[in-house]
């Protein structure tokens, strides 16, 4: 507890904006695979774990000062909660579903009248005898209000008020499983408000076939996935739209960008999640790009290396300044920084995304001003922002990213809002100003900070913090 205190510190001299994203990575490297959420007031909420702390809820709200510390509620939840998944509702509570052996979810704050935890036999009917592969499932919200989830190689759309499954989606071509210990990842592409319907996407990249964990267990580290899935999981009968990608990967992080590019970052090439499990660390991040035709070779890219490989434990966030900071490395059950094949990692790294490459400094939008740090739902603001070369409001867009846990290759409340842009007039020179229009409800964007960006030409702004309410 003491040198997460330091490290505490350390974290709030940084510049405001940052610091909940440090105490999101630092907190990781504390306990084992616990999981969280972001309250809407920024106070980030942290459900379960391992061993003694699996029921336990603990709480962080930050502060200016060095005054504030965690809130821990021993055996708050009714069931033990170790590689479960939470997600954000509308309303403002926590939905914790799954985790081992636990064919269930809960709530948080529970209902006092029944705390009784909610059977999903969904997670029964996915989870394999031996390795699991349904545990971290994905979990996304989508614009109807219902719950997406995914597990091993099938998905539901789920009412969770009701307890009821609405519709199950085909399985993910291929029949290889996508979650723990296969550990691909998923994200729920960007949900724009200037379509009249909003449509919503899901993508599922990487994992390891079926066999990979038995075979780690014997030193066979197999091949990993280099196929991503593509659903649009509003459409009347979705099917899964299959695309390769440049390199297999498991353990990879999929992290949304500002300008709806989408990095594929950290993990391996061979073997598995798991402890001891992966082998041939892929340094490479790859940018997936979902503006280019599908076969292109700009669809997918490889970027240029990170110094040090990034296997189980490891970790990415997007930051505020358009960069994606990853950190950590343990597949180890200890801490063992010498004598193993993939050393204990605790360091952090930045990729920087090519939009932020000086080149492209003309036609970069830069944030001014916004009317309020508050953006209501519905509620009209506006912001001004200065650029060289401008194009044309054609080519300006507002996005809003909700700020992600991400652990064991899954970013839990992930989400990009493209708002409803009015329209943009120059007010003078290289000014320009924007009107827009906070999120229609929150199931498109459930309350608390977001990040966020101005698009112009596809190159995003630095992102502002604000608070939809
Ligand atoms: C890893 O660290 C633990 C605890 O310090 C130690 O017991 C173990 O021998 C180490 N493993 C290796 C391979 O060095």
């Amino acid at each position: 507890m003491f040198l997460f205190n330091v490290r505490l510190l350390l974290t709030f001299r940084l510049e405001k904006n940052t610091a909940h994203v440090f105490v999101l990575l630092i907190y990781k490297n504390l306990l084992t695979c616990p999981i969280a959420s972001l309250f809407p007031i920024g106070t980030l909420v942290q459900t379960g774990g391992f061993n003694d702390g699996e029921r336990n809820i603990r709480m962080f709200t930050p502060c200016w000062d060095e005054t504030c510390d965690w809130n821990e509620f021993p055996g708050y939840l009714s069931q033990r909660r170790w590689y479960a998944t939470n997600q954000i509702l509308p309303d403002g509570r926590v939905i914790v579903v799954g985790g081992r052996r636990q064919f269930n979810y809960e709530f948080y704050p529970k209902n006092q009248n029944n705390n009784s935890p909610i059977h999903l036999s969904f997670l029964q009917e996915t989870s394999d005898p031996n390795d699991e592969n349904n545990l971290y499932p994905f979990l996304h919200l989508l614009p109807d209000g219902n719950l997406f989830i995914f597990a091993n190689t099938r998905s539901v759309l789920f009412d969770y008020n009701q307890n009821r499954v609405i519709k199950e989606f085909p399985p993910i071509p291929g029949n290889d499983p996508r979650n723990y210990p296969s550990s691909g990842s998923s994200i729920l592409l960007p949900l724009d408000e200037n379509k009249d319907y909003i449509e919503a996407e899901i993508m599922v990249c990487g994992g390891a076939p079926r066999a990979s964990f038995e075979g780690a267990l014997q030193g066979n580290y197999m091949q990993a996935l280099s196929s991503c899935g593509r659903l649009k999981v509003t459409d009347q009968n979705p099917t899964w739209v299959m695309e390769e990608m440049p390199l297999a990967r498991v353990m990879g992080d999929m992290i949304l960008l500002p300008n709806d590019e989408v990095v594929i970052i950290n993990g391996v090439s061979l073997g598995t999640a798991g402890w001891e499990h992966g082998r041939g660390p892929v340094l490479t991040p790859v940018l997936f790009r979902p503006y280019v035709n599908i076969g292109s070779q700009w669809r997918f890219t490889i970027m240029s290396p990170a110094s040090k490989p990034r296997l189980y434990h490891s970790s990415a966030v997007l930051l505020r300044d358009g960069r994606v900071l990853v950190g950590g490395s343990n597949p180890h059950i200890f801490y063992n920084f010498t004598g193993v094949v993939y050393p204990t990692d605790l360091s952090l790294e930045a990729f920087s995304p090519p939009y932020l490459s000086p080149i492209v400094d003309q036609v970069r939008p830069n944030i001014q001003y916004m009317s309020s740090d508050i953006l209501g739902y519905r509620v009209f603001s506006y912001i001004t922002f200065t650029v060289t070369r401008y194009t044309s409001a054609s080519e300006v867009s507002v996005r809003i990213i909700a700020p992600s846990f991400t652990t064991h290759s899954f970013g839990m409340n992930q989400r990009m809002v493209v708002l409803k842009l009015v329209g943009v007039t120059q007010m003078n020179g290289d000014t320009y100003y924007a009107t827009i229009v906070g999120p229609s409800t929150a199931q498109i964007a459930p309350s608390g900070y977001y990040m966020l960006f101005v698009v112009h030409a596809g190159i995003p702004s630095s992102g502002l913090w604000v608070q939809v309410l």
